[in-house]
């Protein structure tokens, strides 16, 4: 019996954008509005705490007001099969509320605050305040558990190893700005897996094996349809 494909999927903010959410880069994207080294870096957070977490609060808002969109649900039910890697850059928790198994947050997530003393984790607050204290250690000053530019992305080890025996992978509504993300295709390809980019328009003619165009809430359903039915 031919075991199952081993697939790999990344997403991005092209994921959510049907769902209401700003993504980073495309038209009145997030980094249009905000400087990220205002907002999005560690010395940010030392230099201004307030300010950044008025910013996640902001976006803490908009993803609770958010639902899940046909693409989510699509990756939910793939998630559910034997083989398969669900890794997102994103920080909203859509592919949960989807139903999604096991979602690989790389970059961390909205609904979470972080102890920066002990690293405990716990459920974020609506607005968290500037001197949160630690449910654990009682240090105050708990951030958005978010992985900011110049900080190592999570669960690395884990992608890495799905990624050395991946026999399809697919990126799903990212711009392949963001490093190590952005290479995920080419450690892929090296291991022997077909490549697939899923996105309104290809990022980089050539790169990818198969690019799937049109938005996600079309063509997602109907890629996790081709690979389970
Ligand atoms: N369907 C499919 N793709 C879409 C849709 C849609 N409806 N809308 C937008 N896209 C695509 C865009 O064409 C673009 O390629 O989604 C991508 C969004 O790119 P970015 O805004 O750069 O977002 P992303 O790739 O997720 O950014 C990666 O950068 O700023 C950091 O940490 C942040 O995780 C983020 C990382």
């Amino acid at each position: 019996m031919s075991r199952c494909p081993r697939i790999v999927v990344l997403t991005g903010a092209g994921l959510s954008a049907e769902s209401g959410l700003a993504t980073f880069r495309d038209g009145g994207g997030l980094w249009e509005r905000h400087r990220v080294e205002d907002v999005a870096t560690p010395q940010a957070f030392r230099r201004d705490p307030t300010l950044v977490l008025r910013f996640y609060d902001q976006r803490r808002a908009g993803a609770a007001a958010a639902r899940p969109n046909a693409a989510h649900q699509a990756l939910a039910r793939l998630s559910r099969a034997e083989g398969v890697t669900l890794i997102t850059q994103n920080v909203d928790s859509l592919l949960e509320q989807a139903g999604g198994h096991d979602v690989i947050h790389m970059h961390g997530r909205l609904d979470q605050a972080l102890c920066p003393a002990c690293n405990r984790r716990w459920p974020a607050p609506q607005t968290m305040p500037p001197n949160l204290p630690c449910p654990d250690c009682a240090t105050p000053g708990a951030r958005p558990d978010i992985v900011w530019f110049g900080e190592m992305p999570y669960h690395m080890d884990r992608i890495e190893q799905a990624l050395d025996r991946a026999d399809i992978f697919a990126a799903i509504g990212t711009s392949g700005n963001v490093y190590p993300a952005a290479g995920f295709v080419d450690v892929a390809r090296d291991n022997g897996a077909e490549t697939v980019e899923i996105n309104l328009a290809a990022t980089a003619p050539g790169r990818f094996d198969r690019v799937i165009e049109g938005p996600a809430t079309s063509t997602v359903p109907a890629w996790v349809a081709d690979l389970l039915d």
